[in-house]
C-alpha cells in the first residue's frame, strides 16, 4: 500500500425527506442562491417546486441557470459565472446529475477568478477557491456529489476535459433516493455502468498489498451487480435506489483509491469519445472497458483471476489464472449487455475516422494508465477492437 492523505470535507445528508433541509443548509452560506439545473426533469418530477418552496421559506434570493445538457458545455458555465458576478451570488445550488453538478463546480470556481474558466482546463491556471456549493443529486452515477472532480466540454473544439482539485468538493450534498425514482431506464443503466467502471479503474492497479482496498472495491461491485436488476425492474423501490445511490457515491469519493495507484486510462479514452460524439459517458465505458481489460491482461493476470472468482463467483477449481481471468472479462461484458448497455462503437454510430486524433488528444499530457502505459498507437488499437 502507498502513502496517502485522505480528507473528504463534503457533508452528506442521506435519506428520504432530506431534501427539505435545503433552505436551511443554503442559508448557512448566505442570502443569494444560484439554482443550477438541467433540461427540465426536476420540473416534471416536482422537485423544482419543492426546492423553491424551501428556499423561499428562508427568504433567500433566488437566481436561476437552467438548460445544462448531458456532457455539459462551457458556454453554460460562462453564463453561470456571469450571473454570479453580476448579482453577487453567495452560494450555488446544483439540482441534477453529474452534468449539473460539474457545471456548478466550475461556475463556483469561475466566479472567484477574473478570467475565463476554460483556463482551469488548459493548465493556464489552477483553481484557487470557489463559492460555497450545495447539491441535490437526482441520478446515481458519477460520484461528483462527494468528490473533487469536474468534467466540461468545450463545444467549439469538441474537447472534453476533467479537472481535479480539492477546492471542488461540494460543501454539502443531499442524497434523497426518492429523487432518483424518475431517472429513466437508459440513464439508470449508464449510471450503473459508470459507477462500476469507477471501481474497476481503482481495482486494477499495479500497487502491491492492498487487501482492504480490494475487499472494499469488491463489496461495492458485488452490491451493484445484485441491486442493478432490482432498480431496473422496480424504479420506485426505495431500498434498491438507496443502495445503488450510495454505491455510486462510494465508488468515486476517493475512499477506495486511498493507497493505490488507480489506472483511469479507460476514462480518459472515453472522455475523448463523448466529447467528440456526444454519447453518454456510461455507454462509452461499457464499450471500452472489456477491450482495455483484454489489452492489459498479461500485466496482472492474477488480479483478473481474483476479480473473476470474488466478484463474479466463477469457480476456480481446475482452471489456470488465464482461463479464469478471461472468464471474468467475458462475464463483465455479458453483464453490460444484460442490463442494456451497448458493447460496440458501431452500435452507437461511431466509426474509425477520428481514432488517431482522439488518441493523440487523450495523451496530450503523456501516456495513459498505471497498469500498462498506453501510447497513441495502443489507444487506436483499443478503439479499433471496440468497433
Ligand atoms: O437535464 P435533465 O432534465 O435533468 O435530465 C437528465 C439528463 O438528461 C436526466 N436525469 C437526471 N436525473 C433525473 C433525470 N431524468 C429524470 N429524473 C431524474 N431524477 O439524466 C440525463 C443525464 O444526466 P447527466 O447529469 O448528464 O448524467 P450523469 O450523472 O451520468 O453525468 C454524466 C456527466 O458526468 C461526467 C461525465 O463525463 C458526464 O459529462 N463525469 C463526472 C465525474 C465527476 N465529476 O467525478 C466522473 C465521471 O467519470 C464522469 O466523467
Ligand atoms: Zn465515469
Amino acid at each position: 500500500m502507498n502513502n496517502f492523505v485522505y480528507c473528504n470535507p463534503t457533508r452528506i445528508f442521506f435519506g428520504r425527506g432530506e431534501t427539505d433541509r435545503v433552505g436551511k443548509e443554503c442559508k448557512n452560506f448566505g442570502q443569494r442562491v444560484l439554482l443550477v439545473y438541467g433540461g427540465g426533469s426536476i420540473k416534471q418530477s416536482g422537485l423544482y417546486e419543492r426546492v423553491i418552496h424551501r428556499l423561499s421559506e428562508e427568504n433567500l434570493e433566488i437566481f436561476e441557470l437552467s438548460g445544462i445538457q448531458p456532457n455539459p458545455r462551457l458556454d453554460k458555465v460562462r453564463e453561470g459565472v456571469n450571473i454570479c458576478r453580476k448579482h453577487g451570488v453567495d452560494i450555488i445550488l446544483a439540482v441534477g446529475g453529474g452534468s449539473v453538478i460539474d457545471s456548478a463546480k466550475i461556475i463556483a470556481a469561475g466566479a472567484c477568478y477574473s478570467e475565463d474558466p476554460w483556463d482551469f482546463f488548459t493548465g493556464k491556471t489552477e483553481i484557487g477557491k470557489k463559492l460555497p456549493l450545495g447539491t441535490i443529486l437526482t441520478l446515481a452515477a458519477t460520484g461528483s456529489e462527494m468528490n473533487r472532480n469536474a468534467v466540461i466540454t468545450n463545444e467549439v473544439t469538441k474537447e472534453k476535459v476533467a479537472v481535479r482539485n480539492p477546492v471542488l468538493f461540494p460543501n454539502f450534498s443531499i442524497l434523497d433516493p426518492e429523487n432518483t425514482f424518475t431517472t429513466p431506464r437508459e440513464h439508470t443503466v449508464n449510471g450503473i455502468v459508470d459507477m462500476f467502471a469507477h471501481v474497476l479503474e481503482q481495482y486494477f492497479h499495479p500497487t502491491p498489498e492492498t487487501p482492504l482496498q480490494d475487499r472494499l472495491a469488491e463489496g461495492i461491485m458485488k452490491t451493484i451487480i445484485e441491486y442493478a436488476p432490482q432498480v431496473l425492474a422496480h424504479p420506485h423501490d426505495y431500498h434498491a435506489r438507496a443502495t445503488i445511490m450510495w454505491c455510486g457515491t462510494l465508488a468515486l469519493n476517493h475512499l477506495i483509491e486511498a493507497g493505490v495507484e488507480g489506472d483511469w486510462a479507460t476514462h480518459r479514452m472515453e472522455l475523448e469519445l463523448s466529447g467528440m460524439y456526444d454519447i453518454p459517458h456510461g455507454a462509452g465505458l461499457a464499450i471500452l472497458f472489456p477491450q482495455w481489460m483484454e489489452y492489459v491482461f498479461d500485466v496482472i493476470p492474477h488480479k483478473f483471476a481474483q476479480f473473476a472468482e470474488r466478484v463474479w463467483d466463477i469457480p476456480s477449481q481446475g482452471k489456470d489464472l488465464n482461463t479464469l481471468g478471461h472468464e471474468g472479462i467475458l462475464r463483465t461484458k455479458e453483464w453490460f449487455r444484460e442490463i442494456g448497455a451497448p458493447t460496440s462503437l458501431t452500435e452507437v454510430g461511431i466509426g474509425e475516422e477520428h481514432f488517431q486524433l482522439l488518441a493523440e488528444r487523450a495523451t496530450r499530457k503523456g501516456p495513459l494508465g498505471t497498469v500498462k502505459k498506453l501510447y497513441p498507437q495502443d489507444i487506436v488499437t483499443i478503439y479499433r477492437r471496440s468497433l
